[in-house]
Formats: C-alpha cells, structure tokens, sequence
C-alpha cells in the first residue's frame, strides 16, 4: 500500500493499533507555516543584535488559542540554557517566564528568580530583588528576555500597570538585552499609551486564519501528520470552509476539530475525515461554547 497523504512519521504510525494511533494523534505536536516561519526569524535576529543602549523589542500578538506561545517554545528549544564550559555560571541565551496573574513588579522578579532557581525570601524589599535579578541575569550570559501573557500586568490598577511597564523598560535599560512581550491585543494597547515604550516595541502580529491559499497549505499539514489510511483533502471546498467555519479561525481550535474528527474516522472505521466526521466528533466550536455559558 502507499500512502502519498500522508509523511513518513504518518504512515509509520498506521502500524500501530486504533488505541496506540488515537494516543500519538493526541500528543502535541509543530506545524511549520509561513508567518511562523517569518517571526522566528525576526527572533534569532533580535538574539544576535549587537549589544546597543536602545535595544530593539518586539511584542507578539494574537488572540487566545492561536498558537503565540508554541512559537516562543519552538524558539526557545533551539536555544536551550546550557553550563558554560569556561564559568561556573550557566548560560541562558532565551530566559522565558509568564506575567504574573496581575500587575505586580515582585511577582515579575519572583517569576525571574524561580526560573533561575534562585530562591524568594518573603521579607526581600522590592528593591533588592530588583537588584539580585539584575546581577543573576548578568551572569548568564542572556541573549534575550520573553515574557509570555504580557496582558496579565495591564489589568488592575493604572498606577500598578504603569509600574509594571517601567519594570520592562528597566530591565531591557539595565540588562541591554531585547525584551519579548507575548499576549493579547490588551498588550498592545498597554504599550501604546508608553511613547517610549511604544518606539522600542514592534508588534508581530499572529492574525486568524482566512480562506487563502497559506491556510490550504496548513491544511494540507494537518492531512500529512495525522495517521489515517483514507486521503480527506482536508484543504479542499467543502472541508477546508467547514474546518474554518466551525473553528472560528484559530490554530488551536482547528487542531482541537480535525484530532477529535480523527480519532472519530478511526473509531468508525472510516479512516478518513469527512464533513459529517466533523460535525458527529463531538467538537462544541467556540461560539456555541459561548452560547452555552449565556444560558447557566
Ligand atoms: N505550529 C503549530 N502546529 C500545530 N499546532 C499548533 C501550532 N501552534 C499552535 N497549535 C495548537 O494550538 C494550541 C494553542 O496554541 P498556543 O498555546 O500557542 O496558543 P496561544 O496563542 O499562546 O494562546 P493563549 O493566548 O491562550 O495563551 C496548541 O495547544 C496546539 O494544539
Ligand atoms: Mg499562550
């Protein structure tokens, strides 16, 4: 048998039993696409900008679901923190923490510290863990700082948003090294109302997807990866519209839809995903998930 739908790794897999194939169809996995593509690029860019007083920062942006964190991980697995043969210190070229769930400077610094495994002792004034964070960063050679669920620090209290931005002002100042927000359009927002922050932070947008020809493409991936026996065409009219319809245009909806209409098509024997697959799966699309919590 051949099986020109599908990659390698897929076909590879359609050895296994129902149970064992319905398992790998649920493990995460990475889908290369252009615009993701594009932004790590522009990543391993602002990690190897030369060291200069104002250095550049980007902000990455999306809605929920739409795969901004997965990007920052693909990022930050090809650039693991490692010993440093000639020091005692470790080097930590990409240092990833997420906001606190507020605008809180020591929750900023407490994430730092926790990253690092450098303790946080209660009775530590604010202004000497700013300090500690400073001097550890220092010593491990940091090639950039992403800070993922920037919106947490613009909720709350102004005063406490505006103390939270000069905190990344600081650390980028102090540090000299690209700061990297991730988070929702209320990130961007925030920036914004900061001139200096708004000049030094370009935003990278990751937008929902459309009907062209990328998302074809993406689909075309997602057929490739998952291990069934049948072709579905998954980038054709009328399932490529249904897909996007049904998962209102997130990455992360459409990965949810298209692994739970596979593991349906296996179940069922069928072995491919059709559109009545997608609609007797068992996927509850966002806007009826809203409806739902309209009526409670
Ligand atoms: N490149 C990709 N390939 C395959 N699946 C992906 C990819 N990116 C994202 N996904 C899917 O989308 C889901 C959501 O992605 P992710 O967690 O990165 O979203 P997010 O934009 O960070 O959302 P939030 O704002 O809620 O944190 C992932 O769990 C994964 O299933
Ligand atoms: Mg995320």
């Amino acid at each position: 048998m051949s099986y020109p739908h599908l990659s390698d790794t897929a076909i590879s897999k359609l050895e296994l039993s129902d149970q064992e194939r319905i398992q790998h169809i649920k493990k995460p996995r990475w889908i290369g696409y252009t615009r993701a593509r594009e932004i790590l690029g522009k990543l391993e860019e602002l990690l190897t900008h030369p060291v200069q007083p104002r250095m550049p920062n980007m902000l990455i942006v999306g809605e929920t679901n739409n795969g901004k964190t997965m990007l920052v991980e693909k990022f930050r697995e090809k650039h693991p923190a490692s010993e440093n043969p000639t020091g005692e210190a470790v080097k930590i070229p990409v240092l990833y923490i997420q906001a606190p769930p507020g605008p809180d400077e020591r929750g900023i610094y407490n994430a730092i510290l926790t990253r690092l495994f450098e303790g946080n002792p209660r009775s530590e004034s604010t202004d000497a863990k700013r300090d500690r964070v400073v001097a550890v960063l220092r010593r491990v050679s940091l090639g950039l700082v992403m800070i993922d669920e920037l919106h947490h620090l613009m909720a709350g209290a102004y005063v406490k948003q505006r103390n939270c931005l000069n905190v990344l002002k600081y650390l980028g100042n102090e540090l000299r090294v690209p700061i990297v927000g991730i988070g929702t359009a209320e990130a961007v927002r925030a920036i914004q109302t900061d001139p200096q922050l708004a000049n030094r932070f370009t935003p990278e947008v990751l937008n929902k997807w459309t009907r062209n020809a990328e998302f074809a493409r993406l689909m075309s991936s997602f057929e490739r990866v998952l291990p069934l026996r049948e072709p579905s065409q998954l980038s054709k009219s009328p399932l490529a519209d249904r897909i996007l319809d049904m998962s209102s245009g997130t990455i992360g909806e459409m990965s949810t839809l298209l692994n739970m209409a596979a593991i349906h098509a296996i179940k069922a024997g069928e072995e491919r995903i059709t559109v009545s697959m997608l609609e007797r799966c068992g996927y509850v699309p966002p806007t009826q998930r809203k409806q739902v919590a309209a009526t409670l």
